[in-house]
């Protein structure tokens, strides 16, 4: 395979636009070798997730994550996520600073699934929990909830191993819908009425809330009946 190929073969695995080559100023291919650790380190966190679930599939017969998400951090963002916080635009800088260029998300049907699967994944002896916010107890102001984990994992290459920072947030279905919707908002300027939208978009998290508990003790008692 042709050179040119080869690196339009690698960016498409990696979804790095072309025009975001440049981002980072003489570093074309520090970016995509970093883009690709990121890409590594994101598969091998999302199997560890899918292992779990097809393991309690079999031994609770019951599915505790409904599904997952990945995405990595498009240089623009890196970059002016760098600039906010004042630290230099560079690929080391951005390794070195971000815990979130990697992501992933675990969509659980039930909360105590989440606690559950979150437990399991950070008792595993290679990864490395550096952070965990608990949203759920802890919502934040605007009625956000989820639960985070920041965590190291290494990646094996032909000759070094690499520890590779993810994020991980893990949520309820109802928690991610919640998410979404309050996520447009943040993005968009001058919503009329965005007092209002924020008001009832904190009630909104509260009913759900109430509802993912109420779900998770009808499902217990469906489950004891049985
Ligand atoms: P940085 O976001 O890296 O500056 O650090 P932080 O301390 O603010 O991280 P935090 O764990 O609070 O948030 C990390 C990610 O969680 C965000 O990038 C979002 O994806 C998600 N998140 C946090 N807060 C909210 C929120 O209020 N609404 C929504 N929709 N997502 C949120
Ligand atoms: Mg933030």
């Amino acid at each position: 395979m042709l050179e040119q190929e080869l690196d339009t073969v690698l960016l498409d695995q990696i979804n790095l636009p072309a025009d975001e080559l440049h981002v980072f100023q003489n570093q074309e291919d520090e970016l995509i070798k970093m883009m690709m650790i990121y890409n590594c380190a994101i598969r091998r966190v999302k199997t560890k997730f899918q292992v779990l679930n097809d393991e309690l599939s079999i031994t609770r017969q019951r599915n505790p994550i409904e599904f997952i998400k990945s995405r990595i951090k498009q240089p623009k963002s890196i970059s002016s996520k760098l600039r906010r916080k004042g630290y230099p635009i560079t690929v080391e800088s951005a390794m070195g600073h971000l815990s979130d260029v990697a992501g992933i998300r675990v969509i659980c049907a039930f909360i105590d699934d989440i606690y559950k699967v979150a437990d399991m994944f950070t008792a595993q002896d290679d990864i490395e929990l550096i952070k965990r916010k608990d949203y759920i107890k802890n919502p934040k102001m605007n009625g956000y909830r989820s639960l985070h984990l920041i965590v190291e994992v290494p990646v094996f290459f032909s000759d070094h191993k690499e520890q590779v920072r993810v994020e991980v947030q893990i949520r309820t279905i109802a928690m991610d819908f919640w998410a979404s919707l309050e996520h447009q908002l943040k993005y968009k300027k001058d919503v009329e009425d965005a007092e209002n939208i924020i008001y009832e978009l904190r009630a909104c998290a509260d009913v759900i809330n109430r509802t993912d508990y109420h779900m998770q003790s009808l499902r217990d008692r469906i489950v004891e009946s049985t």
